[in-house]
């Protein structure tokens, strides 16, 4: 038999890694000490009260049944509650709140209920690649880029998107705090781009997944606090990050209450929610907040990965390298000026693992992705490393 792929799979484009991770496991297979400052998943356990609470609820038979698609009422009810608290916006749990395996999960099924073959779609670009991959070519729309570029601070310009041929322009993605420039944005922008979607008709899929990891006051806003943000807007969240349970996978969409019925259908034929007891624990965390304020666990690593940040941002100018001090994400995104995974190669030398700004897209060329997900200790030794080979 002959088993081809689908022609929309045969689009997806082809690992740009593995070069890279080839180098990596024969580094590995050496036994060389490798320093990773290159995956998103933080190095800290998730909260005690969450491990203790993970083992209360899983051990309840009663939360092994199947769950609701679209997330069980009292876990809809913690997330309008939290967001209340946090970003000061009223939401209806029963149809503007839905539960989400992960936030990727949601990212990538939003396109498929909007997203007819040959429809348009902007995609940011340096970008966490499931918003032109496993969103737009699988749902066989076609990724328009919005190129983010520093002298913009890496937003989006909108006045230059308004200029372009918007015609079968169905949705868009946008995701502050960014991975992987680390750059914020404003209410104001965000006012610029609600009015630009509503003038156009596109809907806003916007990824809020990093909302909690900011540094030196900054706090990151919801697109649903400006005004005429429900009428265009889903915005995305996880406890990811915020609790470090990446592995739990848990996360939920807010906003337009047609756009989250779209997301329920899909979900309704693809999955049957995230486990109860993961739900039940997510509720007990949210509620941690109080009045909008972070737990001390949250508080506590934003504190950690801020002062990584201050090391590693550093390190890297004492080497000479160009990087902006970043107010939000674990992301520190470093101008490299050459091939940017010939650089990485180059640090991989010496044991320093980090993530080539090609693997972003286009406009991430000539940039490198370092994570703090390492302790202070562990940075300052990669910088000492690099120094020999920079
Ligand atoms: C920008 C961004 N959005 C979403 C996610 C997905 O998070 P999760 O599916 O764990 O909620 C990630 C993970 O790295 C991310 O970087």
């Amino acid at each position: 038999m002959r088993i081809e792929l689908a022609e929309r799979v045969k689009k997806l484009p082809p690992y740009i890694f593995a070069e890279l991770e080839k180098i990596i496991n024969e580094k590995k297979r050496q036994g060389v000490d490798l320093i990773s400052l290159s995956i998103g998943d933080p190095d800290f356990s998730p909260p005690k009260f969450i491990l203790e609470a993970l083992a209360e609820e899983s051990s309840n038979p009663k939360n092994h049944n199947y769950s609701f698609s679209q997330g069980e009422p009292e876990f809809k009810e913690a997330v309008a509650e939290w967001y209340k608290g946090r970003f000061g916006v009223d939401l209806d749990p029963k149809s503007e709140v839905i539960a989400l395996i992960g936030s990727k999960e949601g990212l990538a099924n939003i396109a498929r209920a909007f997203v007819n073959p040959g429809d348009k779609v902007l995609v940011p670009n340096p970008a966490y690649p499931v918003y032109a991959n496993g969103a737009t070519i699988l749902s066989e729309g076609v990724p328009m880029v919005m190129p983010l570029l520093e002298e913009n601070d890496f937003r989006p310009d909108v006045e230059s998107l308004a200029e372009m041929n918007l015609e079968n322009v169905k949705m868009m993605f946008l995701n502050y705090p960014n991975n992987p420039t680390g750059s914020v944005m404003d209410k104001m922008s965000l006012k610029q781009i609600v009015d630009f979607a509503e003038e156009n008709n596109i809907i806003v899929c916007y990824d809020n997944a990093y909302s909690e990891i900011t540094f030196d006051g900054y706090k990151a806003p919801s697109i649903l606090e400006v005004e005429g943000g429900k009428d265009v807007a889903i915005e995305f969240h996880s406890c990811s990050k915020t609790f470090s349970m990446t592995g739990d996978r848990i996360g939920f969409a807010v906003g337009n209450r047609d756009i989250i019925n779209g997301l329920l259908k899909i979900k309704a034929q693809v999955d049957s929610g995230p486990p109860r007891y993961t739900q039940r624990v997510a509720v007990r965390a949210l509620k941690r907040y109080v009045n909008g304020e972070p737990p001390e666990y949250v508080k506590e690593i934003a504190r950690i990965y801020g002062e990584r940040r201050e090391e590693l941002v550093k390190g890297l100018r004492r080497l000479g390298l160009e990087c902006k001090k970043p107010l939000a994400t674990f992301y520190v995104w470093v101008k490299c000026g050459e091939d940017s995974m010939k650089f990485s190669q180059r640090l991989l030398d010496v044991g320093v693992v980090t993530t080539p700004g090609i693997g972003f897209g286009e406009y991430g060329e000539g940039y490198i992705r370092f994570s703090v997900t390492q302790p202070k200790e562990k940075i300052r030794e990669a910088c000492e490393r690099m120094e020999k080979v920079l």
